[in-house]
C-alpha cells in the first residue's frame, strides 16, 4: 500500500495563542489536499486555541516537546496525558533546536519516543547531521546511530506508525536545502536502517519526511522521490506559501 504524505509545519518559539488563531484561519482554506496528512506543531501555549480554531478542517494539531514522565516535581514540563487530553495526535521529538540548546540526547530521545507511544501520540523523530558531519562523510554512520537509538525497544507495530523527520543541521534555517539526491540517499539510508533493525513491511510502513528549508519551489521535487514521505517545515509553516507546498502536487 502506497503510504500517505505527511506535510507538518514546525512553528517553533513563534507566536502568540492569539496570533495562532490567526494564522490557523488564514491557512485553512490553503492547505486542503486529501493526498496529505496535515500537521501543525505548535507551541504548548498555543495547543489548545489551536485545536479550537482547527475544529472542522483537515489540519490536525501537534506539540513541539513532550517530557518522558508520567506526571510530578518537573517544572515546566508537559506531560503526554496533558497533550492527549488537549487532543494532540502527533509530538516532535529530539528536534536539533532541542538536541542543541536543551541538552537532549538519544537516550532522552528513546525514552520520549517510548512514552509518546505508550500513550498513541505518533512521534516525529527528528535526526540530521552537522556541516562537519557531512564533510568527513560520516552522515550515513551518525544517522543510523541516532535511528538505532531513538527505537530501542519501540516494536514493529509501533515502528511501523512512527515518522522520522531528517533534517540535515546545516540546511535548517539557512535556506541551504539539501539537493533531493541527498536527502532521497540519506531517507533510503534510514528506511534501510528500519528494515535492519525490524523487517521490509515495517520498513514500507514508515514515513520519512525532509526538512530544512522547504519551500514551496523545492517541496515539489523533494516530495516526488521514492523515499521522501512529506516534510517537517521551519519558517514557511508561518506564511501563505505553506498552503503551496501542502499542495504540492496539485
Ligand atoms: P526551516 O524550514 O525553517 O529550515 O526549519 C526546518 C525545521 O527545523 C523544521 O523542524
Amino acid at each position: 500500500m502506497a503510504r500517505k504524505k505527511i506535510i507538518a509545519g514546525n512553528w517553533k518559539m513563534n507566536m502568540t495563542p492569539s496570533q495562532a488563531v490567526e494564522l490557523i484561519n488564514t491557512l485553512k482554506p490553503l492547505v486542503v489536499n486529501e493526498d496529505v496528512d496535515v500537521v501543525f506543531c505548535v507551541p504548548a501555549i498555543d495547543i489548545i486555541p489551536a485545536i479550537e480554531a482547527a475544529k472542522g478542517t483537515n489540519i490536525v494539531i501537534g506539540a513541539e516537546n513532550m517530557y518522558f514522565e508520567e506526571k510530578g516535581a518537573f517544572t515546566g514540563e508537559i506531560s503526554p496525558e496533558m497533550l492527549t487530553d488537549a487532543g494532540v495526535k502527533y509530538v516532535i521529538i529530539g528536534h536539533s533546536e532541542r538536541r542543541e540548546y536543551f541538552a537532549e540526547t538519544d537516550e532522552t530521545v528513546n525514552k520520549k519516543v517510548l512514552k509518546a507511544f505508550e500513550h498513541g501520540i505518533t512521534p516525529i523523530i527528528c535526526c540530521g547531521e552537522t556541516l562537519t558531519q557531512r564533510e568527513q562523510g560520516v552522515t550515513i554512520d551518525f544517522i543510523r546511530q541516532q535511528i538505532k537509538i531513538a527505537f530501542l525497544n519501540v516494536t514493529a507495530s509501533q515502528a511501523a506508525s512512527a515518522v522520522i523527520a531528517y533534517e540535515p543541521i546545516w540546511a535548517i534555517g539557512t535556506g541551504k536545502v539539501a539537493t533531493t539526491k541527498q536527502a532521497q540517499e540519506v531517507c533510503k539510508a534510514i528506511r534501510d536502517c528500519i528494515a535492519e533493525i525490524y523487517d521490509a513491511e515495517t520498513a514500507e510502513a514508515i514515513r520519512i519526511q525532509y526538512g530544512g528549508s522547504v519551500s514551496a519551489s523545492s517541496a515539489p521535487e523533494l516530495f516526488a522521490q521514492p523515499d521522501i514521505d512529506g516534510g517537517l517545515v521551519g519558517g514557511a509553516s508561518l506564511k501563505p506559501d505553506f498552503g503551496k507546498i501542502v499542495c504540492y502536487n496539485k
